[in-house]
């Protein structure tokens, strides 16, 4: 048992460690020109186009979910060297003038990343249209749409729990022992309080899903409702 579990921990950290063959951010994948890393911000639209991926609502949360959590690449751990917090740190592993041999996306088409599974196929499709459309640091808040009223878990929370929350918190070992990809273990993180607070990043909890990312306006106010209509299994 005790040799199964030493080479499981090796296996983990190799897996962890710079591999010569893989892509590094130096490879050509990456633009050099490093004047398009630092595009601007465009203002958010209000009408959103179903055929745009926008960088704010589907790529951060993906990344941030998936890539960014406690011990890969965040500010702290930044293993290999890679942070993938923000927009201009993601923006140096992408690619618009060959984006399917980005750093990026090669390191996840590959299966290399993330090491605990492969994203779905719709998630690498998403990132590799993202690049395609220029990488843009681009948002749509479709403020005017926002419902929040008789909200259903199965069709709203649940959906944006999986785009936010779920690359940490599910799995077999969901970061603080919470996973929130299912109605029972949802329902218990909104009884005692810490959903709303820690989405609203209210004072006396740990913000989430950063303390520098928080989910739209109109999510928190959705997630507020469901809990006040009795966080129904609806
Ligand atoms: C990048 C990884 C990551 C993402 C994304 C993330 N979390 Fe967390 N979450 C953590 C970690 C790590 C902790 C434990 C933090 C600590 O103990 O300092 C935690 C703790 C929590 C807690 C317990 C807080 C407490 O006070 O005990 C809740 C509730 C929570 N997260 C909800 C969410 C929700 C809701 C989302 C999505 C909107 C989310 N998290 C997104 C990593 C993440």
């Amino acid at each position: 048992m005790k040799r199964i579990g030493f080479f499981a921990v090796i296996v983990l950290v190799l897996s962890c460690l710079n591999d010569k063959n893989q892509p590094s951010p130096t490879s050509s994948g990456a633009d050099t020109n490093s004047g398009t890393v630092s595009n601007p911000s465009t203002p958010a639209s209000a009408t959103c186009s179903p055929d745009t991926v926008y960088f704010n609502q589907t790529i951060l949360p993906l990344i941030t979910s998936n890539c960014a959590m406690s011990g890969c690449h965040d500010a702290i751990s930044h293993k290999e060297g890679v942070i993938l917090t923000d927009y201009t740190h993601i923006r140096a592993y992408s690619s618009t003038t060959n984006p399917a041999n980005s750093t990026l996306y090669r390191s996840i088409v590959t299966g290399y990343m993330p090491p605990k599974g492969p994203l779905a196929a719709s998630q690498m499709t998403s990132l590799l249209k993202w690049m395609q459309q220029g990488a843009k640091n681009n948002s749509c808040l479709a403020s005017g749409n926002c419902v929040a009223t008789n909200v259903s878990f199965a069709n709203t929370i649940l959906p944006t729990l999986r785009t936010n929350c779920t690359g940490c918190h599910s799995g077999s070992s969901p970061s603080a022992g919470i996973d929130l990809n299912s109605y029972a273990t949802v329902k218990v993180q909104a009884a005692n309080g810490k959903l709303v607070g820690t989405i609203s990043h209210a004072a006396g909890y740990i913000a989430m899903p950063s303390a520098t990312v928080s989910i739209s306006a109109c999510e928190i106010s959705q997630i507020k409702a469901w809990v006040t209509e009795g966080t129904l299994n609806n």
